[in-house]
C-alpha cells in the first residue's frame, strides 16, 4: 500500500498537472518517441497527430493522482483500459518506459516544484498503478490464452471472404492460417489487427468490433474506409493475410432477460450486429429494439440483414433514421421521443455505439426519460472521452 505521505505528496501535484495540461502531454510523447521509437509500432500515430490519445493517457494519470486515496472509483475505467492494452499486446516492460518518460517530463517542465521528495512519491505511486495494470492485464492474457482456440501475441489469419456492406463499409471474414480452433468471444468485443501499410515505416494496430456473434471457424470485422489503416485494408483481396491479437473488450451484452434497445450511428452498428444476433439466439422473451441512424441509404450497412431478422423474430422491432433522406422510417437525427417504437425506459438496457457527440446526445435523452445511468452502456471508438 502507498503511505499517507506519498498520497498527500502526489495529490499536492494535481494542480501542477492540470495547469501544465497539453504542454506536459506533448513533451512526454515527443520525449518517449525520440528515445523509444519502437513504440511507434504500438501507438496509433494518427491519433498522435490529432492529439486525442495525448489527452486520454494524461487524463488517466491526473485522475489517478486525484483519487489516489480511493482508487476504487477508477476501477471501471481501469478495467476498460486493461482490455484496450491487452488487445494491443502491451507488455510489462513497456510500463517502465512510460513511467521513466513521465517522471523525466515532469522534472524537465517543472524543475522547481518537482522536488526529489515529490519525484520519489510519484515513482512509488506510478509503480503501484503500473503493478495493478500489469497484474490485471496478465490475468486477461491468460484467460484468453487458456481458452479452447485461444492464443497469445500475434496470429496469422487469411481473408476468406469480403462483402461490401455499404458505400464505405466492407466486411472481412478472417480464418486462421494454421486452420486450428479460434477462441470464443462475447458479443460486443473487438479484435486488433496489426498491419504495415505500404510506404509506412511502422506497423500500426487498430481495433475493430466483431460484427457477428461468435462463430467456430472465423471472425468477421466490418471496416469503414476513413484513415490510413482502413484504406489499406480496403484494398486487400481474398487470400491476403493479417496479424490478429485475441478478442478483448468490456462492452458486452449482459446475460439477462431484460428488454434491450440497441441505438447506433454509422459504423457504430458493428458491435450492435453481434449483440443483436446473440440476444436473438439467447431465445429469451425479451423485447428487442434496433434503432440505427446514418446519413442516407448509400451509407446504410446491414440493411437487408436487419430486415430479415425483424421478419423472422416477432420480438424484434427496428427503426431507421436517415439524416439526409426521407427514404427511412424517420428523417433527421434520432429523437427518441419521436420514435414510433415503444421503448422500455423503466426497466430496459440501452446499448449505444457511434460518434461521441451522438452517444452524448442519446444518453442525455435517455436520462431525461428517467433511465438509470447503470442501464446505459456504450462503446467509444478511438481514445475514450467522457460523455
Ligand atoms: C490507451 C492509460 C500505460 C499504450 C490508453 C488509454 C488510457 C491509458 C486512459 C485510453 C483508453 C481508451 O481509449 O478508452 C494508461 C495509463 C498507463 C498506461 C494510466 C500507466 C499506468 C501504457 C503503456 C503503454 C500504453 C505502458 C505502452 C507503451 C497505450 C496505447 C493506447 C493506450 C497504444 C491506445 C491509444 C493509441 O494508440 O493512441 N492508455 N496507459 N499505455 N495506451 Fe495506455
Amino acid at each position: 500500500m502507498l503511505s499517507e505521505r506519498t498520497i498527500s505528496l502526489v495529490k499536492s501535484t494535481v494542480p501542477l498537472l492540470s495547469d501544465a495540461g497539453t504542454a506536459v502531454t506533448a513533451h512526454f510523447y515527443q520525449r518517449m518517441f525520440s528515445h523509444n521509437p519502437e513504440l511507434k509500432n504500438i501507438f496509433n500515430m494518427t491519433n498522435q497527430h490529432t492529439g486525442k490519445q495525448q489527452f486520454a493517457l494524461f487524463n488517466a494519470i491526473a485522475a489517478y493522482a486525484t483519487h489516489i486515496d480511493n482508487p476504487q472509483v477508477l476501477q471501471d475505467a481501469i478495467g476498460r483500459i486493461n482490455h484496450k492494452h491487452v488487445s494491443l499486446n502491451i507488455q510489462a516492460e513497456h510500463y517502465d518506459i512510460v513511467g521513466h518518460h513521465l517522471i523525466e517530463t515532469l522534472k524537465e517542465l517543472a524543475p522547481e516544484q518537482f522536488t526529489p521528495k515529490i519525484e520519489q512519491a510519484w515513482r512509488e505511486a506510478y509503480g503501484f498503478l503500473a503493478d495493478l495494470f500489469i497484474t490485471q492485464e496478465e490475468g486477461l492474457y491468460r484467460t484468453v490464452e487458456q481458452q479452447h482456440g485461444g492464443w497469445r501475441n500475434g496470429r496469422e489469419f487469411v481473408i476468406a471472404k469480403l462483402v461490401q456492406e455499404s458505400e464505405n463499409v466492407k466486411s472481412f471474414y478472417l480464418k486462421p492460417c494454421d486452420e486450428r480452433a479460434i477462441s470464443h468471444y462475447q458479443a460486443g468485443q473487438f479484435i486488433a489487427v496489426s498491419v504495415q501499410p505500404s510506404q509506412n515505416e511502422h506497423t500500426q494496430i487498430r481495433q475493430y468490433s466483431l460484427s457477428q456473434s461468435s462463430k467456430h471457424d472465423h471472425y468477421r470485422i466490418s471496416v469503414k474506409r476513413e484513415g490510413l489503416v482502413s484504406t489499406y485494408l480496403h484494398q486487400l483481396a481474398v487470400g491476403d493475410t493479417l496479424t490478429l491479437y485475441p478478442p478483448a473488450g468490456d462492452f458486452v451484452l449482459k446475460n439477462t432477460t431484460n428488454d434491450k434497445v440497441f441505438v447506433s450511428a454509422g459504423v457504430g452498428i458493428t458491435p450492435m450486429m453481434a449483440m443483436l444476433e446473440q440476444a436473438l439466439t439467447n431465445e429469451t422473451e425479451a423485447r428487442l429494439s434496433f434503432i440505427h441512424a446514418c446519413v442516407d441509404p448509400s451509407q446504410h450497412s446491414f440493411k437487408q440483414d436487419i430486415e430479415q431478422l425483424a421478419a423472422q423474430h416477432s420480438n424484434l422491432a427496428k427503426e431507421v433514421w436517415y439524416e439526409h433522406s426521407d427514404k427511412g422510417d424517420k428523417t433527421g437525427r434520432i429523437e427518441l421521443q419521436q420514435s414510433a417504437l415503444s421503448l422500455p425506459y423503466e426497466h430496459g438496457e440501452f446499448y449505444l455505439c457511434g460518434p461521441s457527440a451522438f452517444m452524448a446526445a442519446i444518453k442525455q435523452q435517455l436520462l431525461a426519460q428517467g433511465v438509470a445511468s447503470e442501464r446505459i452502456l456504450y462503446e467509444v471508438f478511438g481514445p475514450h472521452e467522457s460523455l
